[in-house]
């Protein structure tokens, strides 16, 4: 049998934003073990991402930092390359999709499926927002529900009730980006006809799920989609930054980011040959059939991968003569939250990985991050948990078994590998789990069980230290030096074996130990042989893993939930006089009640100065109605009177929100009394 070839991608990451822990464990970290111990076996194999560069949240970056999208991709890719590096990923490349070689790639994709006749050019009212001068993508339009009156509801589609409607039907639309109500505005747009590759995409994800066993939770979304029916979709944007659409009368025209970005690991992989100045060698990995393509993705980014993807590949594939494979895996993970709750850089939740790998080694994260991936379910990143998983696991039961061999070795052996001398059942029986090890983790990294390989391998310096505690070198030094010996020649064998089967996860610490064996890596089957030859001269024994102290993680934990607005603070200044026109005084709420129709407001009355009034509060979502009454909060209560929902309000009351965005209202004890004045 030949040598096994493979392409693995990564999902290419916005050049939009700083990646994080999140990011890493989606379709990173365990694409990059999975790949190192492919290499290791010996397959001939490909390891492609880069950033994706094009889309609306781009421009939008860029003009609220009055810069070019150019300024905003350049920074982020070079800041995600930097940080991709520093946490150990062997891409083969990390390219960019704003390279003419994709641009040409892309276009040259979209003319094919235009000359076989499968676009259609159709025509829709699309809202379009003056002030901005853009049309707006979905996400980028709020109104109120024709039909439940929920007000965040989606331009065409609401989230609450489920049902879909024209955007036309929808009650007072806002854009997003100026806050203006746009209007809705002709565009005309090439659709991809999806619906008509439903059996053929039916019949590849069975097919594909049943010889490779795809993830649960893959299949499930598929069934999902294909139940509900594949609908055409339009692949062209009015937007400027981007592929542009290739056809003539296409001014402003661009491909959908996504009709685009998925054929990015094609150009990409283009690139690298063209490096290499092997223009053509790309085609012999994607148009091969017997490479085995494998995509790796966060779970947002299913349908792009099993479903749309592959249905641009076939219709590449009906019309031309150069044949491109299709995924044979889209092994996706469900999400990593941070300390219990989603990412948010907006509010200080979550840690960039730049940041933290400033602050921690590399390979203390990679192994905590891989023994807790999100898998199956939704996993949370924990700082103590992080302590724990470096200090407890690396250094206590795998540096500590290193470091005692290391110092047995050097002691009593002259810093060589003692000879063998008679095997006991226990010498016997760790030789043989040793011999066992590589293929059983093997079998787990091939079928993308990441996490339970990672948990067998600490297994294995595990079973190191408890062999070393069993053997007791310590006392057989005094009475045999060749079953110390025996010993002390085992575990250097277990480290040789610990040191491959960890390159893939903790790939600076795995060199760094095969410097101290002065030896190298073998081939992966191998490695859980006698491969150090006795009388072999090793080197000295290095720090491998430092312990996290309490005060690190405790300034770490206390930096959460900090935002810039505490460091940066540039504010309009006002004047004493300013500040006391405005009236603020306590208010005792007497009752409180829900505004029919509105999943926002309450509709309150309080007591103050002047007497009873109505205020009307966007705070329903934080409070019930029976919550509140009875408290005392603060009102501003000289603000000029205004109609929401056709009903008067006279004042304001305050509140602050916490972390995850949840209103708290200022609010006294009841010793305060009603209406006195706040200063
Ligand atoms: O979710 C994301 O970050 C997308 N930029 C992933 C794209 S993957 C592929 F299409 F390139
Ligand atoms: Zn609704």
């Amino acid at each position: 049998m030949g040598k096994e070839k493979f392409i693995v991608t990564s999902a290419l990451p916005y050049a939009n934003g700083p990646i994080h822990l999140g990011h890493l464990s989606g379709a990173y970290l365990p694409a990059d073990i999975f790949v190192r111990y492919k290499r290791l076996t010996g397959a001939d194999i490909l390891y492609i991402c880069g950033s994706d560069e094009h889309g609306v949240p781009i421009t939008i970056t860029a003009d609220k930092e009055k810069i070019t999208p150019q300024e905003v991709i350049d920074r982020f890719h070079n800041s995600n390359k930097n940080a991709f590096e520093k946490f150990g990923m062997s891409f083969d490349i990390y390219s960019r999709t704003s390279l003419p070689i994709h641009h040409e790639t892309a276009q040259t994709f979209f003319k094919s499926y235009h000359t076989q006749g499968l676009l259609t050019e159709q025509k829709s009212l699309q809202f379009y927002d003056e002030k901005a001068k853009m049309f707006l993508p979905d996400r980028y339009v709020e109104g109120t529900c024709p039909k439940c009156g929920y007000e965040e509801a989606r331009s065409d589609e609401c989230e609450k009730c489920g049902s879909l409607y024209d955007p036309k039907e929808l009650v007072n639309p806002k854009s997003k980006i100026s806050g203006e109500s746009p209007k809705l505005k002709e565009t005309s747009h090439w659709f991809f006809p999806l619906g008509k590759f439903q059996e053929r995409l039916k019949k590849y994800v069975d097919e594909q799920n049943k010889k490779f066993n795809w993830k649960d939770n893959v299949a499930a979304y598929c069934k999902g989609w294909f139940k509900d029916g594949l609908k055409d979709r339009a692949v062209t944007r009015d937007l400027d930054w981007g592929v542009k659409v290739p056809l003539e009368n296409a001014d402003g025209k661009a491909l959908y980011v996504w009709f685009e970005a998925v054929l990015g690991y094609i150009s990409a992989t283009k690139e690298l040959f063209a490096k290499r100045g092997e223009d053509d060698e790309w085609k012999k990995y994607w148009q091969d059939e017997n490479t085995r393509y494998i995509a790796f993705i966060g779970k947002d980014n299913v349908v792009f991968h099993t479903i749309i993807f592959p249905a641009m590949l076939m219709a590449w594939n009906d019309g031309n003569k150069e044949k491109f494979l299709l995924p044979e895996n889209v092994p996706a993970n469900e999400f990593l939250n941070f300390e219990g709750k989603k990412f948010s850089k907006s509010r200080g939740w979550g840690i960039d990985v730049e940041e933290f790998l400033n602050l921690f080694p590399a390979d203390s994260l990679r192994y905590a991050l891989a023994s807790n991936l999100p898998e199956n379910k939704d996993t949370d990143f924990y700082w103590k948990e992080f302590q724990l998983k470096n200090n407890s696991e690396l250094a206590d039961i795998f540096g500590n078994f290193i470091n005692r061999t290391f110092t047995f070795a050097h002691k009593h052996f002259n810093g060589q590998v003692p000879e063998l001398g008679q095997l006991k059942p226990i010498d016997n029986e760790m030789i043989q789990f040793l011999n066992d090890a590589p293929q059983k983790i093997g079998n787990l990294l091939d079928t993308y069980h990441v996490k339970d390989a990672v948990f067998e391998i600490m297994n294995v310096a595990r079973a190191g230290n408890k062999y070393f505690n069993d053997s007791e070198p310590w006392k057989s030094i005094k009475t045999s030096k060749e079953e110390c010996g025996t010993t002390i020649n085992i575990c250097l064998q277990t480290i040789f074996t610990l040191a491959e089967l960890f390159e893939p996860v903790i790939p600076f610490s795995s060199r760094k130990i095969f410097l101290m064996l002065n030896t190298r890596a073998v081939k992966w089957s191998e490695s859980g042989k006698m491969n150090l030859n006795s009388g072999h001269k090793i080197g000295d024994a290095y720090i491998l893993f430092t312990k996290i102290e309490d005060a690190v993680i405790e300034t770490q934990i206390s930096k959460l939930g900090v935002t810039n607005e505490i460091a940066e603070y540039n504010p309009v200044q006002i004047d004493y006089e300013q500040f006391q026109k405005i009236d603020l005084r306590v208010a005792k709420v007497l009752s409180a009640e829900n505004i029919k129709k509105s999943n926002k407001l309450l509709k309150l009355e309080v007591e103050s100065v002047g007497g009873k009034r109505q205020i009307i509060a966007g705070i329903a979502k934080h409070y019930k109605p029976e919550d509140i009454v009875g408290k005392r909060v603060v009102i501003v209560a000289n603000l000029k009177p205004a109609k929401l929902f056709g009903l008067e309000s006279e004042g304001m009351v305050l509140a602050a929100e916490d972390k995850n965005g949840k209103l708290e209202l200022v609010s006294l004890s009841d010793e305060i009394a009603t209406a006195s004045k706040v200063k």
